[in-house]
């Protein structure tokens, strides 16, 4: 097992370290930058008229994002848990249903995915996992190519999930947009291999690690990472995170923000989600949490923030990936330096077979 790590003390770390190359493999061949265009073999040219993504845990937060994706290009999209979704499922046989699961062996997916199925629904399986249950008893299916993910918690294939989402929603309705996109996902690996080879997420770590509750903020694009920045540092470190909408924040969750409650906000670009989220980091500020800015510089949430994660600039849709990868290593060395076992955290499998 040693010898797998390739020198890394972990899987998990050796796996973020590895996502600069499974986001090369993600894309490969399938984006065509001068026309602007996606291209996914293995699938048929699709247009559904709505779209349900069903999933759990990691995978769910890539379908909230992907659900967004494509609520923003006009296709009517909805997220579900998918042990929810099996068990009260909304109307719309119409409706295209996405089951996104690394493994392609989650129980509560499968389960979801069979009942869209015997509805007569369309089904497209989003995996990792040539072979599995759900892609093989999906009509559609598009491969995520991250390559083996050993570790328990999810990271390399969270950011090919939000990839291949992104290259779906261009396939189904592109857009103007769809080569600023192209471009961005083009330096997507390059541009990972920055925030690896720069991160002082280390530091931010040894700063926070022992406080009473870690939250995350984001909008719009953001949010999904904000739940998924929350769940990665719960899961391995066995600390308290929460992950908010950063609009919500006031609604209830302010509460909770004392001085030992770190707000980790994740601000992009300069328009309108970033300037409301600055004013959120200025409302948790004003109640004492230390705050670290997770951005790319185009605002000036850095005035506010007592530690800044950068990230480089990248289109609207691809920044949360970025931004993603900070928050993973922030998890990671939260972990590492309060002696968890990182790669089989108690009470947790990496795929749940049972419902
Ligand atoms: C388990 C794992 C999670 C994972 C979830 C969904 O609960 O511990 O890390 O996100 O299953 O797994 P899937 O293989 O369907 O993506």
């Amino acid at each position: 097992e040693e010898t797998g790590k390739s020198g890394y003390d972990h899987f998990m770390l050796k796996e973020i370290h590895e996502q600069p190359r499974s986001l090369r493999q993600c894309l490969q061949g399938r984006v065509d930058e001068l026309a602007g265009q996606v291209t996914l073999e293995e699938l048929p040219s699709l247009s559904p008229t709505r779209v349900h993504l069903v999933a759990a845990g990691t995978s769910y937060h890539a379908a909230l994002y992907g659900a967004h994706l494509l609520q923003e290009r006009g296709i009517p999209a909805q997220p579900f848990y998918a042990h929810e979704y099996a068990s009260f499922t909304p109307p719309g046989d119409d409706a295209l249903v996405v089951g996104v699961s690394q493994s392609g062996e989650t129980a509560d997916t499968l389960a979801a995915m069979r009942e869209a199925h015997r509805r007569g629904a369309d089904t497209l399986a989003v995996t990792n996992t040539v072979g599995s249950t759900l892609a093989r008893e999906s009509d559609h299916v598009l491969y995520i190519r991250s390559g083996p993910e050993i570790g328990v918690a999810a990271t390399k294939t969270f950011a090919s999930q939000l990839t291949a989402l992104n290259l779906l929603t261009l396939s189904i309705a592109a857009g103007r947009e769809a080569r600023d996109v192209i471009a961005s996902l083009r330096d997507l690996p390059g541009d990972v291999q920055a925030v690896l080879d720069d991160s002082k997420a280390e530091q931010v770590a040894s700063a926070f690690a022992d406080s009473d509750s870690y939250f995350f903020i984001g909008r719009g694009l953001h949010f999904p990472v904000a739940l998924e920045g929350a769940l990665k540092l719960k899961e391995i470190s066995y600390e308290h995170a929460e992950g908010f909408a950063a609009g919500e924040l006031k609604h209830g969750p302010l509460a909770l923000v004392t001085e030992n409650t770190p707000v980790f906000a994740l601000v992009t670009g300069d328009g309108e989600a970033a300037r409301k989220t600055i004013g959120n980091v200025k409302e948790v500020e004003a109640r004492g949490a230390p705050v670290v800015a997770i951005t790319d510089g185009l605002s000036d949430v850095g005035r506010y923030a007592d530690y800044v994660l950068p990230i480089p600039e990248s289109h609207p849709r691809v920044a949360p990936i970025l931004a993603n990868v900070q928050l993973q290593l922030v998890a990671y060395h939260v972990a590492n330096q309060l002696g968890r076992p990182i790669d089989k955290p108690r009470n947790l499998a990496k795929s749940v077979t049972v419902e």
